[in-house]
């Protein structure tokens, strides 16, 4: 008993000194230490699989709710996940965690798990919530898409146009340049 409440101690006095001294490196550029990293992405799936399992899913997704998530994706998605032969942004292969390529981790997720994930985004890693500024059938045409993408061609991903206008839910739409989606040069997925 003794011996326990010891150990129990060394350990706490353990993550005390960790916290307050600096000893972790929260740099981006270092890799996570991997029992952490296997605690973050283990706690990450079963907390998301949890929540996620009572959300009842559309019957069906329309070619329709595809080509409408795949304007979403193009606008808010791509630059950090990539696509089908699309790579991610430069910055965005320094975010840690490395926001998976969607094209091979979809299969991984069920269409409510991701579902999920976009409308509540994820604690600590970058992953952005679009519950609060899009209404769940938006989220749900995102969600279509996104399962959709590892049997995608990369044709029929470019035939996709990235949808710089799209309404966010509750707000008025206001037209061009006033959004914080700005056209890239070179991003010539846009005939305007
Ligand atoms: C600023 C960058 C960024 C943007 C923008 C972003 N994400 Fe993410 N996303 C992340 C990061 C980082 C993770 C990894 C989270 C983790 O590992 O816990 C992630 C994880 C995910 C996952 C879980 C995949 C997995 O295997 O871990 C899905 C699904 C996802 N994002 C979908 C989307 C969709 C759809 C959009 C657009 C509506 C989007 N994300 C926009 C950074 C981003």
């Amino acid at each position: 008993m003794i011996g326990a409440a010891t150990l129990l101690l060394v350990i706490l006095a353990i993550i005390f000194i960790v916290i307050f001294t600096g000893g972790y490196n929260v740099a981006a550029t270092d890799r996570h230490n991997p029992v952490v990293a296997w605690a973050l992405t283990t706690t990450m799936t079963h907390s998301v699989q949890s929540r996620a399992s009572e959300i009842p899913v559309p019957a069906k997704f329309t070619p329709a709710m595809v080509a409408a998530g795949a304007g979403e994706y193009k606008a808010m998605c791509s630059r950090c996940h990539g696509g089908v032969g699309e790579s991610r942004a430069e910055w965005a292969e320094t975010i840690r965690p490395k926001p998976p390529a969607l094209v091979s981790a979809a299969r991984q997720w069920k269409a409510q798990e991701v579902f999920w994930l976009v409308k509540h985004g994820v604690k600590m890693t970058g992953m952005p919530a679009f519950g609060p500024t899009h209404n769940d059938a938006t989220i749900w045409n995102i969600a279509a898409f996104v399962k959709a993408l590892p049997d995608m061609s990369a044709e029929q991903y470019a035939s996709y146009k990235a949808d710089h206008d799209h309404h966010h839910d509750g707000e008025e739409h206001h037209g061009h340049g006033t959004e914080d989606h700005h056209h890239t040069p070179g991003d010539d997925a846009h005939e305007h």
